[in-house]
């Protein structure tokens, strides 16, 4: 009976049939219930034994789910088990001043995830008595609880029949149904969202969630997909059409955003200058050398860069800046901007002032460096700098 439903939704699907497949019930060419039982039953039996699965303690999976948005798994238990360790609960979190939160996130990246779930961790004190709200109206208005961790937290903390729709479970509905459209466009992402919605198994979605995710991370993966090992291969459009691989389709991604970034290590008497950043936008708030930007390729004559990173300085309150020489390059990529640094060592009189503060090499230990930051520091290590006469 699902022969037809192959045809008509394996690659090539026009545009106007998916969206006409956005529609309250999303046509499934595949039998629900079956799927369900075979993927919870290869859960059950494979799943990863992991740090956050031997839990039941809502703070504990919420935390998981934060980190493992943007991060790895294999990165993710060492941090989790850190953090638990020094916040065993949410009163402790709630308690802590926000920079040790971030120095105990330093290395993770989108930094903003910290300090949103620090500051959800005061409001649940404050207004829920320290007691994680399992409603999905009061859960999913704390900062940084987005459409993906209300469903994530509420279905394997407190048996919520929600969807937790993340790039995984993405590609492998996406491959389940051969769905050949772009899933990064609304009406793309919409199909995809609702067949993740029909599917969530009403009887334990908590595991679901965690199997659809577990499938796509071990089995359905983005590259070289082991669709030999796939309990669900059967039934999957996208196996049987032989394409599995090239799906889900994605529209053009943002192009990195190349950016020429000139960084001045102020050094006096083995102490260097730091500036916090502005508290909106990219590493908000977080330490960082003083620095001047310009999109890649502004700066082609000789001279301009270092021209305009002296000017920089004297906007930043430093007089008489000096460049004595160029440390080195690296470079750094977020997630749509590549940062290619030229770093140089400087003098100057730089006052202290509110934000700002000279740093041994002790205290650049003590002090949550992003990792972009680090690399200019492994530059200052690299180039000997505290070894002239530098003290502590
Ligand atoms: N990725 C996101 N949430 C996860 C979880 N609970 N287990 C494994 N990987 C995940």
């Amino acid at each position: 009976p699902y022969t037809t439903l192959f045809r008509s939704i394996g690659p090539g699907m026009s545009r106007s049939l998916a969206r006409s497949l956005v529609v309250a019930e999303p046509l499934i060419p595949f039998p629900v219930e079956r799927v369900q039982q075979t993927l919870i039953t290869w859960y059950r039996r494979h799943r990863r034994d992991l740090p956050w699965r031997r839990t039941n303690d809502p703070y504990r999976i919420w935390l998981s789910e934060v980190m493992l948005q943007q991060t790895r798994v294999d990165t993710a238990i060492a941090y989790y088990e850190r953090f638990v360790r020094r916040f065993p609960n949410l009163e402790a979190l709630a308690a802590a001043p926000v920079e040790e939160v971030l120095k105990l996130w330093e290395g993770l990246g989108y930094y903003r995830r910290a300090r949103n779930f620090h500051a959800a961790a005061r409001e649940v004190c404050e207004h829920y008595g320290g007691v994680v709200p399992d409603d999905p109206a009061v859960f999913g208005r704390l900062p940084g609880v987005g459409p993906y961790t209300l469903g994530a937290v509420l279905s394997i903390a407190f048996g919520r029949a929600l969807p937790a729709v993340d790039g995984n479970v993405m590609r492998v509905v996406s491959r389940l149904t051969g769905f050949a459209e772009p899933i990064d466009k609304a009406a793309g992402r919409k199909y995809i969202e609702a067949v993740a919605e029909r599917l969530v198994l009403q009887s334990a979605p908590g595991d679901w969630n965690q199997a659809m995710m577990e499938l796509g991370a071990l089995v359905c993966k983005p590259r070289q997909p082991s669709c030999e090992a796939c309990p669900v291969a059967g039934w999957c459009v996208a196996n049987q059409n032989g394409n599995a691989e090239a799906l889900p389709l994605k529209g053009e991604s943002a192009p990195v955003q190349e950016v020429d970034r000139a960084v001045a290590v102020l050094y006096s008497q083995g102490r260097v200058w730091l500036q916090k950043r502005p508290p909106e936008g990219l590493l908000a708030g977080l330490w960082d050398f003083p620095a001047v930007e310009a999109p890649w390729g502004t700066w082609n004559l000789p001279g301009e860069r270092e021209k305009a990173l002296l000017e920089g300085l004297r906007e930043y309150g430093v007089r008489r800046p000096r460049i004595l020489t160029m440390l080195g390059e690296t470079t750094h990529t977020f997630s749509h901007v590549r940062w290619r640094m030229t770093v140089y060592l400087c003098t100057g009189e730089a006052a202290p002032q509110e934000g700002t503060c000279w740093a041994g090499r002790a205290e650049l230990e003590r002090l949550t460096l992003p990792k972009a930051v680090q690399r200019i520091v492994a530059l200052l290590e690299s180039a000997g700098i505290w070894s002239s006469g530098a003290q502590r």
